[in-house]
């Protein structure tokens, strides 16, 4: 059963719209699986990122926008001390134990399937800030495409992390959950991930984009360019950040900055360092070292540059950001695939596209492009025709608006 009916096939059948959740169903389909209503709804969206790759670990400036494709749960409190789940988008349900969640097994003890980890997590996390974690009787399903780069995994964090809140009555601020999910993320699935994915799911504001100082933990919405469009493609190569990469990019990052401390003594991160002193110094740095570093200090630049152009209404040099991040993300950072280089540049070369990049953490995953409003619908046939003719594949194309964070519904 897929909650929300046809999703998939509509994609490519010309409705590039997403689909909004009929929250009628949702109760439907808990009361059915668990005979009774559930006592709340729950949707946490999912991100895209505009510019500001990679530089969430490095302490620097993201720009990502929450998106109106979202996680959506219903839940109810229960007297036992256990956790039962159930995904109809795979079909799937697991009951845990909140008594031994370090043990990351079933009732039967068998190991908790990946998907459950998230959920797992984020409760093993409250229980150790000293928060209650009530037992849980929950249905989720989303529509927040798993492994392309759009924080298909924040936004279940998200969604479990205000529903514990609710049912569990205790106060805690956006930001505190937000740093409580990348726990999660970081010390239960694993993944060394930065804070922008939870932060966006948490912060969303409709028709914004969110330049969040990942040091400063200040934010501000910034609105998006008027009468623009936000089109996802998605390249279809589907990626894991559980693989090595995304923790070894993290590692350069950190020798660059241990190199370079020999010369910069207070820098602390490489959002410290500025362009001139990395030209300067740069010759200190291993080969690899020195690109994966040199993306991350330019792309800091890019984004200040970003919000200035927003501010000041200059669309085209945002847009030449964009593509500038993603040469950058291709050539030093090498998160890139032929398939996404492909995406990026058949929208480059199709009237009416502001600017386009990769967008998350890449290795797979999709594109974000900034698109003239009047021409999406033609811009979308481009792509998806330009990009069969190059690699033989298709491309699934969302058109999306920049929609409001996590929540009750
Ligand atoms: C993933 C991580 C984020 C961020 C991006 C790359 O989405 O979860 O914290 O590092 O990659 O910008």
């Amino acid at each position: 059963m897929v909650i929300g009916g046809d999703r998939g096939a509509r994609q490519f059948a010309g409705d590039h719209r997403p689909l909004t959740m009929d929250t009628s169903q949702l109760r439907s389909a808990f009361r059915s699986r668990f005979g009774s209503s559930p006592d709340l709804l729950v949707r946490a969206p999912g991100r895209v990122n505009l510019l500001g790759e990679h530089v969430d670990y490095n302490s620097g400036p993201v720009l990502p926008a929450a998106i109106d494709r979202a996680v959506y749960l219903a839940g109810s409190a229960t007297a036992a001390n256990h956790v039962h789940l159930y995904a109809p988008d795979i079909d799937a349900e697991v009951t845990f134990s909140l008594d031994s969640l370090e043990t990351r097994q079933d009732l039967m003890g068998n190991p908790l399937p990946n998907w459950a980890h998230y959920p797992a997590g984020v409760a093993w996390v409250i229980q150790q800030s000293g928060k209650q974690v009530a037992g849980l009787r929950a249905l989720y399903t989303s529509d927040v495409p798993i492994g392309a780069g759009l924080s298909s995994s924040a936004a279940v964090e998200m969604a479990f992390a205000v529903t514990w809140q609710e049912i569990g009555a205790w106060s805690a601020d956006r930001m505190t959950l937000a740093r409580l999910c990348q726990e999660a993320e970081n010390h239960y699935v694993g993944v060394s991930s930065g804070l922008m994915d939870q932060f966006a799911s948490a912060y969303g504001v409709l028709d914004h984009a969110l330049l969040f100082d990942t040091r400063s933990l200040e934010w501000e919405a910034v609105p998006l360019p008027s009468e623009t469009v936000l089109v996802v493609a998605d390249s279809g190569v589907r990626r894991s950040l559980t693989s090595s990469a995304y923790n070894e990019r993290r590692a350069a990052c950190e020798k660059a900055v241990d190199v370079l401390r020999q010369d910069l003594p207070g820098i602390q991160s490489l959002r410290d360092v500025n362009s001139t002193d990395f030209y300067r110094l740069r010759h200190k740095l291993p080969a690899e070292v020195r690109l994966r570093a040199e993306h991350v200090i330019t792309e800091i630049e890019r984004v200040f540059s970003a919000v200035a152009a927003l501010h000041s209404g200059d669309q085209v040099t945002f847009g030449e950001l964009m593509f500038a991040g993603h040469a950058s993300l291709r050539d030093l950072y090498q998160v890139s695939t032929p398939e996404l280089d492909a995406l990026v540049e058949i929208a480059g070369g199709i009237p009416g596209c502001i600017g386009a990049r990769l967008t998350g953490a890449g290795f797979g995953g999709c594109t974000i492009n900034l698109i003239e409003q009047d021409i999406a619908e033609d811009f979308i046939q481009s792509l998806q025709q330009g990009y069969l003719q190059r690699t033989g594949k298709e491309t699934q194309a969302y058109l999306c608006q920049a929609s409001q964070g996590a929540g009750t519904i």
